[in-house]
């Protein structure tokens, strides 16, 4: 047999029923003890999530029949407190709501967006922001937040892409479950944690054509080997809740998606957190057409595991009914209160109802404006630079652009409940470095998507008087985002025609784009000296990248997704398939000669008028200084099957200045039963070293990392020849290091 079979067929598993509590047997015991006290109706409504409609008679009295589990979207702790009083002190059961909001980058603090969180390749930057927004939103009373999302995102037109990790799996792993970690600390029962909301399990990001809700095709491989593992990191993190995802699979919504809530994540992961809808999404059944009304939207939503209905009031209408019909089960209502019920213990609610609105920390700590900073400046990506940076003035400074003073758009989406007076732009932070008198300001455009360039003859003029230009460029917040997709990924509005026109000022230019996705930028990056990108980097942006513009700190920001040099190139990963026809040579369109031959490029796989590479690939990302690999070591060149891959590498900082880089570790798989990519992440470090300096590292790769899912979903690690890379960017072009698996 060529390959081993290391876990059972899903098809075997059993998909129904669920995993009973891995709880302590004394709340076990309280939460029987409670649903044996439950009416129906006091069931169904633990199942029931509102949104904040404010402390009034209504909603009193909906919390007061026990008709509300969660409430979400309210953030004033004194009306979180008034209406867990309710819940507390005048149901029969006195038992506590809980309070969600989407803290998705920050509460008050506004960190970079996920995805620039992920440009950091630092887990730990990822995990502080998390316990920075848990510890503000907290002080507000919220105790569940809709974040991480882990859905990988290939196809950067989707916005939503903004709020996860991006392309790749490891990277959106290691990301997720940090995130998990910050938010839930060691013990969830702490007043200043919030129970996680690992989403959108699954495939969110897989959505045709990058329009967002769009449905999915998704074959079982590529579902387990690329989709999934960020969700399983996130659960192995103890992630205490996961929301269910808009989209259809293959034709079945997750909302009522049995195989996937109950067959994958309870059955095969034992995982016994609480699942959440999306906003409306059981209701959204009957639109997919795999429901005919809510009544049976909310009978498939509680067969396939859904634990709790965000705002589509389907269970509050009809689980009764379907129950005293026969039509879905006790047992089954039981257990979905189960879940709402433990995650209520384990966040400690029974104890510790109330928001303690004395104790609350400060928001916009100075310690976590600092963070914030940092974090900024790890996640900026330096993607040009022609000896212009670090850079060198004591003359004027020409700043323009629309993103250059935009503290509402730089904080990007999800920023529901910052204050943009907080926000510290680069403007104002380099008007603070540099001494008001040396920048000379003109927006040139007065936001991303203006296409008014009566401006642009007074700009140019203004920047023949200074000594350099920095052009702050990009898109407006909204235009990424949930529901915020977009068909071309250039730059909006005339600011490519702006910088054209910049460029005959004959000074130097530096671009910084600030944007929500990776955008086209091929003709930018010719026109500038230098060429940074800044993923909505929050509150703090503005002395971040101030700080990365002077030097004061090195850029050390690695790309989390390929960067596409046509918006035809999407999908667009560096994971691909070497295909039956590899491209070894390209003929591009202008090079054709007239009327040639149907074959005569060479019939391989890519575009004429885009070649095949990325404009910067996934991984990238330039320093001040450079770095060099050693050739990697590896403890054995043959690993068995249950063994561990162990590689050392010996990278060096060979440059004059201290800075960070990002030892990533790629292997490929050359021979298999299915296919295998041509390059994938199996593990990455990010290092800091000084001048000179060199450090040593270690990665242990287990086998099983190195295998892959079968056609029938079935895990497979196959013996055979695997080649193996140690570098800072996804195309490393070294001879690989070979190893086999025995
Ligand atoms: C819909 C979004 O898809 C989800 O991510 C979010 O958490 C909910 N709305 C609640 O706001």
């Amino acid at each position: 047999m060529k390959f081993k079979l290391l876990t059972a067929a899903f098809a075997a598993l059993a998909i129904t029923g669920s995993v009973r509590a891995a709880e302590s047997p004394e709340v076990e015991a309280r939460i029987d003890e409670l649903i044996s006290q439950m009416t129906l109706a006091e069931k169904v409504g633990q199942l029931n999530q509102l949104s904040g409609y404010g402390y009034n008679p209504d909603m009193v009295g909906q919390i007061r029949a026990g008709m509300v589990g969660s409430l979400l979207n309210e953030v004033d702790p004194e009306v979180v407190n008034a209406l867990q009083r309710e819940a507390v002190e005048n149901t029969r059961l006195h038992i506590p709501l809980i309070f969600a909001r989407d803290v998705i980058h920050g509460f008050k603090t506004m960190f970079p967006i996920p995805i620039g969180q992920s440009a950091t390749w630092d887990p730990a930057i990822v995990e502080q922001g998390a316990r920075i927004a848990a510890d503000e939103a907290s002080s507000a009373g919220i105790r569940w937040t809709f974040s991480p999302m882990v859905d990988i995102a290939r196809d950067a037109r989707w916005g939503r892409l903004a709020e996860g990790y991006g392309e790749d799996p490891c990277l959106t792993a290691a990301m997720g479950a940090a995130a998990v970690r910050g938010y839930q600390g060691d013990d969830l029962s702490r007043p200043n944690t919030m129970a996680a909301c690992v989403k959108h399990f699954a495939g969110y990001g897989a959505s045709e054509g990058g329009r967002d809700y769009n449905t999915t095709w998704i074959p079982e491989p590529l579902l387990r080997d690329v989709y999934l593992p960020p969700f399983k990191a996130s659960a192995d993190a103890g992630a205490a809740s996961f929301m269910c995802s808009f989209n259809d699979i293959n034709g079945v919504p997750s909302s009522g998606n049995t195989e996937l809530l109950r067959g994958i994540l309870r059955g095969e992961w034992g995982w016994d957190g609480l699942m959440v809808s999306d906003w409306n999404s059981i209701g959204e059944m009957v639109n997919h057409g795999f429901a005919a009304d809510k009544r049976a939207a909310a009978a498939l939503g509680a067969s396939a595991g859904v634990d709790m209905d965000m705002e589509a009031h389907c269970y509050a209408a009809h689980l009764a009914d379907l129950v005293e019909k026969g039509e879905v089960s006790v047992a089954t209502i039981d257990e979905l209160v189960r879940n709402v019920l433990r995650m209520k213990f384990r966040l400690g609610l029974f104890d510790n109802p109330y928001v303690d609105a004395a104790s609350m920390r400060r928001f916009y700590a100075a310690e976590s404006l600092e963070a914030a900073r940092r974090a900024a400046e790890e996640s900026a990506v330096l993607l040009v630079n022609n000896g212009i940076l670090p850079l060198a003035t004591t003359g004027k400074i020409f700043v323009t652009g629309p993103m250059a003073d935009a503290a509402h758009d730089q904080s990007g989406t999800w920023s529901f409940d910052m204050e943009k007076s907080h926000t510290v732009t680069p403007l104002a932070a380099l008007r603070d470095m540099y001494g008001a008198d040396n920048i000379i300001y003109l927006p040139g455009l007065a936001y991303s998507r203006d296409r008014d360039t009566s401006k642009f003859d007074e700009a140019v003029a203004a920047a023949r008087g200074a000594d350099v230009i920095l052009y702050f460029a990009g898109e407006e917040a909204v235009l990424s985002g949930e529901a915020h997709c977009r068909a071309d990924i250039s730059l909006p509005g005339a600011q490519t025609a702006y910088l054209r026109a910049l460029k005959a000022a004959g000074k130097p230019i530096v671009t910084t784009v600030i944007a929500g996705r990776p955008l086209t930028l091929p003709e930018e990056s010719g026109l500038s000296d230098a060429l940074l990108f800044s993923f909505h980097p929050g509150t703090m942006g503005g002395p971040a990248l101030a700080n990365v513009i002077s030097g004061r700190v090195a850029p050390g920001g690695k790309l989390p997704m390929s960067f596409p040099r046509m918006v035809g190139q999407v999908p667009m990963y560096y994971s691909v398939k070497n295909t039956g026809r590899p491209t070894y040579s390209m003929t591009l369109i202008d090079d054709i000669p007239l009327e040639a031959g149907q074959t005569s490029t060479g019939c391989t796989t890519y575009w004429l008028d885009a070649g095949l590479a990325p404009l910067y690939p996934f991984g990238y990302g330039l320093s001040y200084t450079t770095f060099e690999y050693s050739e990697p070591a590896l403890a054995s060149s043959e690993i068995a099957a249950d063994g561990t891959l162990t590689v050392s590498c010996t990278v060096t900082n060979t440059g004059d200045r201290a800075g960070s880089d990002v030892a990533q570790l790629y292997v490929r798989d050359l021979v298999a039963s299915l296919a295998r990519p041509v390059k994938e992440l199996k593990g990455f470090e990010k290092v800091t070293l000084a001048p000179g300096e060199s450090r040593r590292l270690t990665f242990n790769i287990p086998a099983s990392d190195l295998g892959f899912h079968n056609l029938k979903g079935e895990k497979v690690i196959e013996p055979g020849e695997f080649h193996l890379w140690v570098d800072n960017s996804s195309d490393c072009k070294k001879q690989p290091v070979k190893f086999s698996i025995i």
